[in-house]
């Protein structure tokens, strides 16, 4: 009571029996709007950027430094288990990406993310031509659309478009490699897919060899990784339909519900590494260049205690992220090399009208901006740089030293957010693909896809595995291993060899 009678003298209790007041937001500013660097270069005041804050919620009073500073910082794999999406802490970009796509509770992996799978492989040369498949295709399709309780998102990939064709062309090229390496017959044919999705390919290459080389089928082992559970499962039973159908070993099949990134044991023996559309979904971390010294600085991820996202920029670069821009330029591909060459000059002109890597950008150009929109503390517009990629080669390297890589994934995706390399954020509502433009995003409710550099990962992954290497297109891969008179429509056309023209291999 007495308490009371205080706060009613100081007038306080009114106060604190009111409901806090309400939240201001501009929807017309996105996260990505502000950049707050740290530490912040010193701005005279700029009367737009006044206006500004005044006209919508400006989040921070205190510098820059201080709020990044006040707030924890958190790991995707620290939050995997937790219900909840986080509050008050801030993270890297990948961890933020990585969090929003596989956190096990509100992931966008979570919520049963479904890969199409026809219910009976396309029969090509009764098909007239290439719309006549895509007719096909939209039939088979239909079982999808009817029946409501099914997820809407649903990945489309070769393997299962181009079922069972695509998986044996994987299989012959394994066979021809595991002669020509010497391989045969002293050692096991060892394979290990990460992220098998329903199987299929797994079924696809084990019975072709079993049809064709019978004597190496019984030194098969067939090993999946599967970060996901619901998949890891469908893997099992499609693997054991097979088994009861076609009479394939039990015993040649592994799968291991986990993610490549928490692989533990050494593989010495000599293994094929077969990773399909994985790479779009690594996470990416991102970069801005201070437009006055060109110091690359690294992105996080601020939330605050309402779950509002912030951007800010700080000298803490990742041990990837550092491991990376020194592999950039000190390989083929430096950009600061680049940089001094003739053609690089002419980058920074063509950066008034052409988007081009944030390091050749015209610095009038920049500066420009900086005072027209002043909103990105004097730096560059912000490159996604692919270090889970490269952890991923480093596990490749340590994990499986004698692996020989076969990879494909896109090198191009439409639609993306701004930014060099950046990716393509969407989601589905009420039946159509809606795509956005930041990737800070409420978590889990997203795709974030990203298109890989092949040039670049391909002599990133023989710096770090010391292995040759090469790039193949889509279509390049398949004329050389695949049954192309198999998927030839009456009228000559060759769905599996023209689509996914934005689709590269890498193979070691
Ligand atoms: C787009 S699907 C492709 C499936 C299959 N390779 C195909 O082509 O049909 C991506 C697959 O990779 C798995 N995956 C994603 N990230 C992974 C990781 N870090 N470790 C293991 N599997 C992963 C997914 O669960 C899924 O099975």
């Amino acid at each position: 009571m007495l308490t009371l009678r205080r706060h009613l003298f100081k007038g306080r209790l009114k106060k604190a029996l009111e409901p806090p007041p309400p939240s201001h937001y501009e929807y017309s500013i996105s996260p990505k709007t502000y950049n707050f660097k740290v530490p912040s270069t010193k701005q005279t005041l700029n009367p737009i950027q006044l206006i500004y804050q005044k006209a919508v919620n400006f989040p921070f009073d205190k510098s820059n430094e201080e709020v990044y500073n006040s707030y924890p910082k958190v790991t995707s794999n620290q939050l995997l288990d937790r219900k909840t999406r986080p509050r008050g802490v801030s993270m890297s970009t990948a961890d933020f990406i990585e969090d929003s796509l596989y956190n096990k509770h509100y992931g966008y992996f979570a919520k049963e993310a479904e890969i199409y799978h026809p219910d009976k492989p396309f029969n090509y040369p009764n098909v007239k031509d290439i719309d006549g498949f895509m007719e096909a295709w939209g039939e088979s399709y239909s079982k999808y659309d009817q029946d409501e309780t099914k997820p809407l998102q649903l990945w489309h990939t070769p393997t299962e478009l181009f079922n069972p064709h695509y998986g044996e062309s994987l299989a012959r090229y394994i066979l021809f490699n595991y002669k020509v390496n010497g391989n045969y017959p002293y050692e096991d044919l060892i394979i290990y897919e990460m992220g098998g999705g329903n199987g299929t390919l797994m079924c696809n290459v084990l019975n072709y060899i079993k049809k064709h080389e019978p004597q190496i089928y019984t030194k098969t082992q067939y090993k999946i990784i599967e970060i996901s559970s619901q998949l890891a499962k469908k893997q099992k039973s499609s693997y054991s339909k097979k088994l009861k159908e076609e009479g394939l070993n039990a015993d040649i099949l592994e799968i291991h519900n986990v993610s490549i990134f928490d692989w533990k044991e050494i593989v010495e023996e000599p293994c094929f590494f077969i990773a399909l559309e994985v790479f779009d979904n690594f996470a990416h971390d991102i970069i801005a260049y201070d437009m006055n010294t060109g110091e690359p600085m690294e992105g996080k991820v601020l939330i605050d205690k309402k779950g509002d996202f912030y951007q800010f920029f700080t000298r803490e670069l990742s041990p990837y992220t550092n491991a990376y821009l020194q592999l950039r330029e000190h390989g083929d591909f430096s950009v600061l090399r680049y940089q001094s060459t003739l053609q690089g000059r002419l980058d920074s002109i063509k950066s008034f009208y052409k988007s081009v890597h944030p390091l050749l950008e015209s610095s009038t150009k920049l500066k420009v901006k900086q005072m027209i929109f002043p909103f990105n503390d004097d730096l560059s517009t912000p490159e996604f740089i692919p270090t889970r990629l490269l952890q991923f080669f480093q596990i490749l390297k340590h994990k499986f030293p004698n692996h020989s890589l076969i990879s494909s994934d896109f090198h191009y995706l439409p639609n993306t957010i701004k930014g060099f390399n950046a990716p393509v954020v969407q989601t589905m509502l009420k039946k159509e693909m809606v795509d956005v433009r930041t990737y800070m995003v409420q978590q889990g409710y997203f795709d974030i896809m990203f298109a890989t550099d092949f040039e670049i990962a391909n002599d990133m992954y023989q710096k770090v595995t010391g292995k040759e290497s090469k790039i193949n297109t889509h279509r390049g891969f398949l004329e050389q291993w695949a049954d192309v008179e198999a998927t030839t429509t009456k009228d000559g056309e060759n769905p599996m060899l023209d689509f996914y023209r934005n689709v590269s291999f890498l193979t070691s």
